[in-house]
């Protein structure tokens, strides 16, 4: 499955699908590397693995709209048909969502639909809970509310703030995203209402 992943920032999610592309595991190419920020680090990470990358600064858009078309136009002419979305910290337009409609995943660091949204180890700390996690979701127009994916939690110690929690998160979402990825390349999955539902493999 040709892939286009967008980030934002240091790309560690990024580089776990690589290895796993690379390993092998994931039936997947890496078409392009999006970044809104010129200082990602995961534009850093995709040269040094060959793949291309283009960086799109928000502000040199005139509008909102322009940004996402400009988006749209670079993730169709990679050839991607699908779309990671790996630490990109803007909202995607509802003409970009149409057009890759069903075939967007994110992760977010929380436990949906527990603290959407920006900061959400920090929210989750916050809050006092025990126990946090990840969640790979496909992307709608809402923020962090496409059907699930895949979740996994890991506890909230006493002693934890949003550092150490996410610290803990992000080693859990290195683990979870490349699954993701792999079943959305091998066609395993498919919404259904609220839920994705995962055919079993070799079906
Ligand atoms: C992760 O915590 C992810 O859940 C959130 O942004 C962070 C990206 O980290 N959406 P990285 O750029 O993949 O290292």
């Amino acid at each position: 499955l040709p892939l286009a992943v967008l980030v934002s920032g240091s790309g560690s999610n990024l580089q776990a699908i690589i290895d796993r592309i690379e390993a092998g595991r994931i039936d997947a190419r890496i078409k392009v590397v999006l970044s809104d920020k010129a200082d990602a680090h995961g534009l850093v990470r995709a040269a040094k693995h060959g793949i291309p990358t283009r960086v799109l600064p928000f502000g040199e858009y005139p509008d909102r709209a322009a940004f996402d078309a400009a988006l749209l136009a670079a993730v169709r002419e990679s050839g991607a048909r699908a779309v990671i979305l790996a630490g990109f910290m803007r909202l995607l337009g509802k003409g970009f969502i149409a057009a890759y409609r069903d075939r967007i995943l994110n992760i977010h660091p929380a436990l949906l639909p527990s603290f959407p949204g920006l900061r959400a180890q920090e929210q989750a700390i916050g809050y006092g809970v025990a126990v946090s996690g990840a969640t790979v979701h496909f992307v709608d127009e809402k923020m962090d509310n496409g059907p699930i994916v895949i979740q996994a939690a890991v506890p909230a110690l006493p002693d934890d703030d949003a550092k150490s929690l996410g610290a803990r998160i992000l080693a859990l979402e290195h683990r979870i995203y490349p699954q993701a990825v792999a079943w959305l390349a091998a066609g395993r999955l498919a919404i259904d209402g609220r839920k994705t539902r995962l055919a079993p493999s070799g079906a």
